[in-house]
């Protein structure tokens, strides 16, 4: 097993540029199986989640090869309806293959998709927008069966208890895409990755309206065709970056994001008084100057504060002056890494939706186990701010999700490697 090794208290300085954005690439994929014809990607993230999709398209009938390090080409020349059970429970976003099959073979069979521990996910939202175009769906121990042969046009409404849905969106948008009529999506997820995906779409001959709104109007039935196109880069790991700059009070400049896609992030750290910024060429500048203060912060949807930052936010935190919460309101449950952090020292109390965070804590190294995907991050953070060693186990999770952190890192100067544990 595979473990990280980080000796902590060392200052970060340099340039970095992030990868692909995970959540763009992996819709961006699956949508480019709605043509026979083929379409070329760059800037694709080097993942394990993107090699399950890749695994994925094979075992389907699908022709995936990497033309350079970050350029993949596709063809889906033929395809098979039936996904197999063992990959899809792997990932998550193995979801998006029921939308896509569903609008290019009228029919699909596929097993409810696992992937990151961080509480409830269910899948009803996708269920009500496929039924919504028309198709039947029938389930029998966890696979579903979906019959698409009516599909039209129709307006759903995605809203959710805890918003709109990112991969709910996306499924929807991309079944309705070959459903002759119009399809009005009603509250859809206004994320950049949602975005980007209609940019995909549209650049393989898709009439979407209403891009990056709530109202996404499809004219279904255009005929698709294959295409070139550049992923966006990717909000997360930028974001990721950008709070290790802060904590190990470094001077680094974070690149390959377009303008404006972390705005309600680096609005918060603002608050905390952290001197970043962003150029308009994307670029981000973060100089850590003075102690930072504590904040409140709530998550929300696209434009709110991403929740998926929230935990490496958390341990920025544990480092500033004063008090501070955080609260939940996408995944509730998402504070497993709550009890990581208190090993090392931290005082964080947990109840219900929020996090209670008391500042000045110094962090001592310890054995860590990363629960999912950004718990994990966090917990990078965390060794590389603190006192001595750390070492974080279960780091196949970080691998879902960042390429090459730890060579990335270490550019900047940190003192990490990977170890072989028992
Ligand atoms: N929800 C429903 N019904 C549904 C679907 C979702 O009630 O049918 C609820 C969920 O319970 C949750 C909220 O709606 O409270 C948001 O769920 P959403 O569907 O938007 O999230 P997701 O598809 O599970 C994607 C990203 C997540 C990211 C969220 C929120 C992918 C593959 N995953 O997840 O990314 O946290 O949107 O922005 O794009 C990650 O990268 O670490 C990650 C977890």
């Amino acid at each position: 097993m595979k473990a990280a090794h980080i000796v902590g208290e060392r200052r970060l300085e340099g340039n970095v540029r992030v990868s692909g954005s995970k959540n763009a690439c992996l819709p961006i994929l699956a949508a480019s199986l709605l043509t026979d014809e083929e379409c070329v990607i760059n800037n694709v993230p080097r993942l394990s989640d993107i090699d399950t999709m890749l695994e994925i398209f094979k075992t389907i009938g699908v022709d995936s090869s990497y033309i350079s390090s970050h350029t993949l080409k596709i063809q889906a020349r033929s395809l098979s309806c039936e996904v197999p059970e063992q990959l899809v429970k792997k990932m998550r976003a193995s979801i998006y293959l029921m939308g896509v099959l569903l609008g290019r073979l009228r029919r699909v069979v596929i097993h409810k998709p696992g992937g990151c521990v961080i509480g409830e996910r269910p899948f009803d939202l996708h269920i009500k927008g496929f039924k919504a175009l028309g198709c039947e769906i029938s389930e029998k121990d966890g696979t579903w069966m979906l019959d698409g042969k009516n599909l039209h046009g129709t307006t759903v409404c995605l809203s959710g208890p805890h918003g709109s849905t990112v991969t709910g969106t996306v499924n929807v948008v991309m079944a309705a895409i070959k459903a002759p009529g119009r399809t009005i999506i009603e509250s859809a997820a206004i994320e950049p990755e949602v975005i980007d995906l209609c940019r995909y779409l549209i650049s393989m001959g898709a009439k979407i309206d209403g891009i990056g709104t709530s109202t996404l109007t499809i004219h279904g039935g255009e005929p698709l065709h294959g295409c070139e196109y550049t992923i966006i880069g990717d909000r997360m790991e930028a974001g990721t970056f950008v709070c290790a700059g802060l904590i190990t009070g470094g001077n680094i400049e974070i690149s390959g994001l377009e303008f404006g896609l972390l705005d309600s992030f680096l609005h918060s750290l603002r608050k905390t008084g952290a001197n970043v910024f962003q150029n308009t060429d994307g670029t981000i500048h973060v100089q850590s100057e003075k102690p930072l203060v504590a904040i409140d912060v709530v998550t929300g949807p696209h434009p709110g504060f991403p929740t998926d930052l929230q935990a490496q936010l958390c341990v920025l935190l544990t480092q500033s002056n004063g008090n501070s919460t955080i609260r939940e309101s996408i995944y509730p449950n998402r504070f497993m890494y709550v009890a990581e952090l208190n090993k090392m020292g931290a005082n964080i109390d947990h109840t219900g939706e929020c996090a209670h965070i008391k500042g000045s804590i110094p962090l001592k190294g310890a054995h860590l186990w990363a629960t999912d995907l950004r718990a994990g991050a966090a917990l990078y953070l965390a060794g590389l701010c603190a006192k001595g060693d750390t070492f974080i186990h279960d780091i196949f999770h970080i691998d879902r999700g960042y390429e090459a952190l730890e060579s990335k890192l270490q550019m900047l100067g940190a003192k990490i490697e990977r170890i072989t544990v028992d």
